[in-house]
C-alpha cells in the first residue's frame, strides 16, 4: 500500500503500464479462445435458464443438467483458459523485457483502484449467486428420478418396471439414497464408480441383484410406512387362464394374514410378525434363494436356530442377514413381470382377445423365445402369432392387431435385451408360487436344532392366507370364509415346491 513519490507522465504511469501490459497479455490465441467459450457458455446458460424458467413444472433432467452442470462447466474451462493464456504471455513477455514482477497494490484514495475494486466485488457476488444456484440446482437434478432413469440408459429397466405401480410416484432417491449429507455422499460416490463403468463400458449385465449397499429399510421405507401398523387381513384376487383351447379361467380369492401391529395395542403376528420380531437368516447364494439357516431370537434374549438337515455348518457373523421389509419386499418399485403373470393380466383386461383358441399358450411361447434385440423380438412375436392365426385372421382382423399390439407392450415393460434384464434374472420374494419367496424358509424342511422334529410355524397352506373361493363361473361364485382346500388345476402336486413346476414361462 505505497503512494507513488510523485505524479508520473502518463506514459510512466505504472498503473497506465499495468493496464496496457494486463491488455496486452490477454490478447492472444488462449486467452481469447478461452473467452469465447466462457461468453458462448455464459449465454447459452442465460437462455437455457429462461428456457427451465419458463417451461414450469414441466422442466426436463436434460435442459438442466445443460444449464446447470454442462453450461457453467464451459464456463470456468473458459475463464481457466483465459487466465492460463494471459499467464504464459505474461511470463514470456517479463522475460523477453527482462521486467521484475510488478508488486501488487492496492490504493484506495485512487479512484481508479476504487472502481476496480467495486467491479471486482460485483463480479465476485455475482459469480458467488450464480455458484449458489447452480449447486442448489445440480443437487435436484441428480436426485430427480429423471436423471436416474431416463439419462443413463443403463437403468432403463429399472425405469420402465417402476412406471404403473404403487410407487410410481416415489422417487428413486426416497428409497435409494434417503435423508441426511452421509447417503448423499455414499451415493454420489457410488454414482461416479458407475459413471466409469459406464463411460469404459464394464458394467455388468443384467445390474446384479440384491443390491448390497442398499440403504436399510427402517431409513428408507420406514420414513413413509411405519412398521408397527396393524394391517390385519387383505383380500387378493388372482386371475389366471389355462394353457387350452378355451384360454379356461382360473381364479383365486386369498385372504392373506398380513397381521402385524406392535404388541401394545394390536397383537404382534401374521405375516408381518417377522419385523417386530428379530429373525436372521444365512444365505447359501449370491441372490439369496437359497436358506439354509435361520435364528429367532425372541423378546427374552432367547435365541432358536433353525437348519435344513443337510446344511451342517454355523455360518460366519458377517454374512447373517437380519431379515427387513426388502427381504420380501424385494420387487416393491421394480417389478419385471413373468410371461404367464403378463399375458394373464392382459387377457383379464381384455386387451389379449381370449376368444382367439389357445392364444395364452402362443403369446408365452412367443415371449419366451431368445431375441437378440427388441426389435428382432417385435418382428418374431408379430410373425409367431399371425402365423398362427393366418386362417382365422380374416374374420377378426382388428382383434388380432390389438392382440399383437398388448403382447408387444408386455415385451417393451418387462423385458431388456440390451441390459440382459428379465423376470428370470430378478426373482420375487413374496409369494411362492414363481420363485422359492416365502418358502425358503416355510418348505417345512427347517427343523429347530436341539427340538426334534419341531419345524418352523406357519408351514402348512392355511397358515399365511386362506382360500375364500376358487376355480371358475358357479363354484367360483361361492365364498368360504372358514376357507377351501387348494384344488390345483394342473398335475398332481403332493411333495413338490410350486416353483418346481411354475417358472413364469410355461405355467
Ligand atoms: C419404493 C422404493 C424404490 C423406489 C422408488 C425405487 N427403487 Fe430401485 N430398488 C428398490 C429395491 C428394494 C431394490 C432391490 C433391492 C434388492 O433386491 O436388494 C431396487 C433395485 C434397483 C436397482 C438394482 C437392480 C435391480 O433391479 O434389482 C436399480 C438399478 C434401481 N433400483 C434403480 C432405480 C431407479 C432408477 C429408480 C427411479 C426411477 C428407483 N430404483 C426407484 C427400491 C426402490
Ligand atoms: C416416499 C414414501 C414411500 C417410501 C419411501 C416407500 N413407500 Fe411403499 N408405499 C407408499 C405409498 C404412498 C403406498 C400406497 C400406494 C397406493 O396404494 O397407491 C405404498 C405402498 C406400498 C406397498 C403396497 C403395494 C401394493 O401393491 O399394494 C408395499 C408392499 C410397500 N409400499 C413397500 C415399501 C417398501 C418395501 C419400501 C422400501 C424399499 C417402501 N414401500 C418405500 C409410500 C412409500
Ligand atoms: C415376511 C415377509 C414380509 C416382510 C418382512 C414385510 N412384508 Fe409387507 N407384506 C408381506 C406380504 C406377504 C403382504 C401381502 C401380500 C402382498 O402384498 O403381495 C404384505 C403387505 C404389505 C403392504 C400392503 C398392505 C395393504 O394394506 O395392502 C405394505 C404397505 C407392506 N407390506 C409394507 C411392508 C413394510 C414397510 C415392511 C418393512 C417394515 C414389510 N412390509 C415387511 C410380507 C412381508
Ligand atoms: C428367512 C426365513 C423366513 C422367510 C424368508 C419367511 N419367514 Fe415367515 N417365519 C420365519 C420364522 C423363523 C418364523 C418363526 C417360526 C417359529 O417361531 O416357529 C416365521 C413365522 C411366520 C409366521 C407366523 C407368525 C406368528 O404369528 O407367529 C407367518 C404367518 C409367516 N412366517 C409368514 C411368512 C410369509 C408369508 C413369508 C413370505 C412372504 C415368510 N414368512 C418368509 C422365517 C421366515
Ligand atoms: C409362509 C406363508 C405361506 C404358506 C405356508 C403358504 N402360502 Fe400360499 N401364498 C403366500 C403368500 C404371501 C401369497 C401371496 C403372494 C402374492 O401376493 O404375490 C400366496 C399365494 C398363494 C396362491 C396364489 C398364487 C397365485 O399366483 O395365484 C396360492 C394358490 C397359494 N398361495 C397356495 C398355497 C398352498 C396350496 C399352500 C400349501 C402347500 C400355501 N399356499 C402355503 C404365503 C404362503
Ligand atoms: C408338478 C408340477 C406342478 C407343481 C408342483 C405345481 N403346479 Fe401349478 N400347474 C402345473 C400345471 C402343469 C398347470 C397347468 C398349466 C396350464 O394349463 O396353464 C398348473 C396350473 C396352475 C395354476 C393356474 C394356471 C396358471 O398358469 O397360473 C395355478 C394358479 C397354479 N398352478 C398354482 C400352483 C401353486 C400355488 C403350486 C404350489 C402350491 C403349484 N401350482 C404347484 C404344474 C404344477
Amino acid at each position: 500500500m505505497t503512494n507513488p513519490p510523485t505524479t508520473p507522465s502518463p506514459e510512466n504511469n505504472p498503473a497506465n503500464q499495468d493496464k496496457t501490459s494486463l491488455r496486452s497479455d490477454l490478447r492472444n490465441w488462449i486467452s481469447l479462445g478461452g473467452g469465447v467459450i466462457a461468453l458462448g457458455s455464459f449465454f447459452a446458460f442465460i437462455l437455457l435458464f429462461l428456457l427451465d424458467v419458463f417451461s414450469a413444472g414441466k422442466s426436463n433432467a436434460y435442459i438442466g443438467i445443460l444449464s446447470y452442470i454442462v453450461a457453467p462447466a464451459f464456463l470456468f474451462l473458459g475463464l481457466a483458459l483465459a487466465l492460463f493464456g494471459y499467464r504464459i504471455h505474461r511470463k514470456a513477455r517479463r522475460s523477453a523485457t527482462g521486467a521484475a514482477a510488478s508488486r501488487y497494490s492496492i490504493n484506495l484514495s485512487n479512484p481508479r483502484d476504487r472502481r476496480r475494486l467495486s467491479w471486482f466485488g460485483l463480479a465476485t457476488t455475482i459469480f458467488l449467486l450464480f455458484t449458489a444456484l447452480g449447486s442448489y440446482q445440480s443437487y435436484h437434478i441428480t436426485e430427480s428420478v429423471e436423471f436416474c432413469g431416463a439419462v443413463c440408459h443403463v437403468m432403463t429397466p429399472e425405469f420402465v418396471t417402476y412406471q404403473g405401480n404403487a410407487h410410481a410416484r416415489v422417487a428413486c432417491a426416497e428409497c435409494h439414497v434417503g435423508s441426511g449429507a452421509e447417503w448423499y455422499v455414499k451415493s454420489k460416490l457410488a454414482g461416479t464408480r458407475q459413471l466409469i463403468s459406464f463411460i469404459t463400458n464394464t458394467y455388468s449385465r443384467p445390474i446384479p441383484t440384491p443390491v448390497h449397499n442398499l440403504r436399510p429399510a427402517r431409513d428408507t421405507c420406514e420414513q413413509c410406512h411405519w412398521p408397527e401398523k396393524f394391517t390385519g387381513s387383505i383380500v387378493r384376487t388372482y386371475n389366471h387362464y389355462m394353457s387350452d383351447d378355451a384360454n379356461t379361467p382360473f381364479t383365486l380369492k386369498l385372504m392373506i394374514n398380513v397381521g402385524g401391529g406392535s404388541g401394545k395395542h394390536t397383537p404382534a403376528d401374521g405375516i408381518h410378525w417377522h419385523i417386530t420380531n428379530k429373525v436372521e437368516y444365512y444365505a447359501s447364494d449370491e441372490k439369496r434363494q437359497t436358506i439354509p439357516w435361520v435364528r429367532v431370537t425372541a423378546a427374552d434374549g432367547t435365541a432358536t436356530v433353525f437348519k435344513v438337515d443337510d446344511y451342517k455348518d454355523t455360518p460366519a457373523a458377517q454374512s447373517i442377514r437380519t431379515m427387513d421389509c426388502v427381504d420380501c419386499h424385494n420387487r416393491p418399485a421394480h417389478r419385471f413381470k413373468t410371461p404367464n403373470d403378463a399375458v394373464e393380466e392382459s387377457l383379464y383386461a381384455g386387451r389379449i382377445d381370449a376368444k382367439l383358441p389357445a392364444i395364452k399358450q402362443v403369446a408365452v411361447d412367443a415371449l419366451t423365445q431368445t431375441y437378440a434385440t427388441e426389435a428382432d423380438a417385435l418382428a418374431g412375436i408379430a410373425g409367431k402369432i399371425r402365423a398362427k392365426y393366418s386362417g382365422q385372421a380374416a374374420q377378426n382382423p382388428q382383434s388380432l392387431d390389438a392382440t399383437i399390439a398388448a403382447v408387444s407392450d408386455i415385451y417393451r415393460a418387462n423385458f431388456f435385451p440390451a441390459m440382459n434384464a428379465d423376470w428370470s434374472k430378478y426373482p420375487e420374494n413374496v409369494g411362492h408360487k414363481n420363485f422359492p419367496g416365502c418358502f425358503r424358509c416355510h418348505d417345512g424342511n427347517h427343523k429347530a436344532v436341539g427340538q426334534g422334529e419341531k419345524l418352523i410355524a406357519a408351514s402348512d397352506c392355511n397358515s399365511c392366507h386362506t382360500i375364500l373361493a376358487q376355480g371358475a363361473g358357479a363354484e367360483l361364485a361361492k365364498l368360504a370364509p372358514e376357507g377351501v382346500k387348494f384344488k390345483h388345476p394342473g398335475d398332481p402336486i403332493e411333495g413338490l415346491l410350486c416353483n418346481d413346476c411354475h417358472n413364469g414361462k410355461n405355467q
